[in-house]
Order: C-alpha cells, then structure tokens, then sequence
C-alpha cells in the first residue's frame, strides 16, 4: 500500500528516519554509549582483513563501509562487485572475514560469491534486509536491516538501513581491535543517535528539491562529485539517477575530473556537487571550481555553512542539515534519492519499475 504517496519509491525514502532508527535499536545501547552485535562465536579482535561483496547499491553501502573500517579499525578491506569477485581468483586468507552486503539476500552473483568464499574457509557475515534469504540461512554472522518490504526497483531505506549497520559493525570492530576508547566510542554512538533526526532535516528540504528537479530534465549526461565516504554517495547519485530517469550520469571522486572527465564539461552538463562540511570540504570545492571555470553548470549539496562559502554561482544549491562526517553519507543519500525521484516523476518514467529492470537479479 503507497499510502498517500505517488510512489513506492517516495513511501520508501519518507521512511528512512523511522527504519533506520529501528534499525539502529538492535545496534546500538544507547545508554551505554555502545555499540552491540549479536555475538556469535568468532573473535572480531581477530580480524585483520575484511572482503566486501556485493552488487550494485548495496555494493556502494559496502565502498562506504571500506572508508569507515579502514579509518576506524584500522583493518585493510577488499571490495569487489560480486560478479567480478570469483573470476579474479581472489586470495582469502585464513581465519578472514568475508561480508556480503544484500537487501534481498538473494542477489545470485552475491550468492556465489558468498558460497566460494566459504569454501575457501572464510566466516561470512551478511547484511540483508530479508531475515530468511538463502543469505541468511548461510551465514555464520546475520545482521538485519530493518527496513521492512522495499518494493520500489530503486533500493532506498534498505541503503541507509545497511549505512547504519555497518558503521556500527565499524565501530564494534574498531572497538574490540583497541582502537576505541569507551569515550571515542559514546561520541560515534551520539553521532549515529543523530542520524533519524537528521533524515528528518534533509527530507524537509524535499519541497526545494522538487522545484529544481526541471534543471536536470533536459541534461543528456550529468556527473556527481564527492571525496572521502560521499564518493561512493556520488557514485549512488547516479546510479539512482540512471535507473529511474534514464538520463546517463557518472559519479567520480572529485579530485578524479581533471584526469579527464572535466573534458565533458559545458553548460549542457549539470555537475552535482556532494560537499557536507568537514575536513575534505575546501577540497571537494576547489574541484568544482576547476568545473565552473570551464562553463560548468553546478548544483551543490552541502550544510548552510557550505553553501555559505561556495554557493555562489551554482546553478542551484541543495540544503542539508549540518552532520558530523560519519553520517553525512545517510543523509545526503536523501537529495541524491529525491532529486532521481521528481526528475523521473517530471520526464513522465515508470518510477516504481523502471525498464528492463527486476527487484531482485536472481540471474548471474
Ligand atoms: O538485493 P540486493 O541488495 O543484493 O540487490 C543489489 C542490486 O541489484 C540493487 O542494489 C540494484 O542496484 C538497485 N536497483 C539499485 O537501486
């Protein structure tokens, strides 16, 4: 039922304040100020290189993920698309770790993948949204999302559900690898706590995004930008795009363009800018100048603060709360999400089933 939505696919993204803060609840204690896993017989101290797997949004939840251990735990990460993952023969060492990240849990290259990996003698561990996929049932580790049914093809509150899950998982790993005091720690849970709130902010701003949404229409080719962990969101910008209006977009890490994508660039091509402030915030926007000096036509995503500094002259700006950086890639999965969305409602496509597409690639 879409309820008085539209779309599936709008229902969906209202949602994410809700889901994620249900999804939060199994992870977090929040009087504690701790992060808490299900335990499940492995030591995660032992740890010392996780594999990635998965395909498509959730394989963009799982190249934020690559920053936060990395950042956090200090532990190496490898991440593959799961139809690449078995043909590289990639080389897993003992006692390692493998994670498959999967809204439905049944996705069938995540699915080989996950059973190579296995016999290879990796624990696996899974995120899915869907508690009883095959997923599921073959994992040594499970960690629901609890987003609840997601029909729209566009996967949405599955993406930030599974955001909030392994920033937790980071942490956890963080945490039991020493690398977080029991302070550093109540500060990242206070910053996840932050997050429901937050989405609440950034989808008040749907009204403004609706009303810029004719800007992107006629593009043929529109490029996203981020650095850090929202270059993976800029990846997931387009991707959104693509899928659901049909217009061809990239996402790129920022400082990437001038090594040769800043050839596209004229007043044909709208550049959308994710910037949160933050420690790589004067760099993102040193990038886009790069951009506007050649006729580039920007939209910046960023705080007050960030559009304060460097809006001037974009072709529009789209205003987000101010988040710490942890949780600036949940957030500003909304804009990217709403801006796909009433782009396609304005071009008239089948938003909820776009073509040629299937909810769930069952399929290698
Ligand atoms: O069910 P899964 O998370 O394994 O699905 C993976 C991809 O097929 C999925 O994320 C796809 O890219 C979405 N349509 C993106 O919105």
């Amino acid at each position: 039922d879409k309820g008085n939505y539209a779309h599936f696919m709008l229902k969906e993204i209202f949602e994410q304040p809700i889901v994620v803060a249900q999804t939060l609840q199994s992870y977090v204690r929040p009087f504690e100020g701790q992060v808490a896993l299900p335990d499940f017989g492995f030591d995660l101290a032992s740890i010392n290189r996780v594999t990635i797997v998965a395909c498509g949004t959730s394989y963009y939840a799982g190249l934020v993920a690559k920053y936060w251990f990395e950042q956090f735990a200090r532990v190496p990460v490898d991440i593959d698309v799961a139809s690449e993952f078995r043909y590289r023969e990639p080389v897993l060492e003992k006692g390692g770790l493998s994670l498959f990240i999967s809204q439905s849990g049944e996705t069938a290259d995540t699915l080989a993948a996950l059973r190579h990996a296995k016999s290879e003698g990796q624990t696996i561990a899974v995120v899915v949204n869907v508690p009883t996929s095959s997923m599921a049932r073959e994992a040594d580790l499970m960690l629901p999302t609890h987003a609840g049914p997601e029909i729209g093809v566009a996967s949405t509150k599955a993406f930030t559900c599974q955001l909030a899950v392994l920033a937790a998982l980071a942490t956890n790993l963080a945490r039991d690898k020493g690398r977080l005091t029991a302070d550093e720690e109540k500060e990242i849970v206070a910053h996840l706590q932050e997050a429901p709130q937050a989405l609440n902010d950034a989808l008040a701003h749907d009204d403004d995004i609706a009303a810029m949404a004719h800007l992107i229409v006629p593009a043929r080719d529109v490029l996203y930008l981020g650095r850090g962990p929202d270059y993976p969101m800029a990846l997931e910008g387009a991707l959104k795009l693509k899928e659901i209006s049909y217009i061809h977009a990239e996402g790129y890490a920022a400082g990437e363009m001038k090594h040769g994508p800043i050839a596209l660039i004229d007043d044909n091509v709208p550049v959308i800018v994710l910037a949160p402030s933050g420690p790589l915030f004067e760099k993102t926007v040193s990038n886009m100048q790069e951009v506007r000096a050649r006729g580039g036509k920007i939209v910046l995503i960023s705080d007050a603060h960030g559009i304060a500094e460097a809006g001037e002259g974009c072709m529009a700006t789209i205003e987000m709360p101010q988040v710490h950086p942890l949780i600036a890639p949940l957030v500003y999965a909304v804009p990217v999400q709403l801006l796909a969305y009433h782009v396609a409602v304005l071009k008239g496509t089948d938003v909820d089933q776009p073509r040629n597409l299937a909810k769930s690639v069952t399929v290698e």
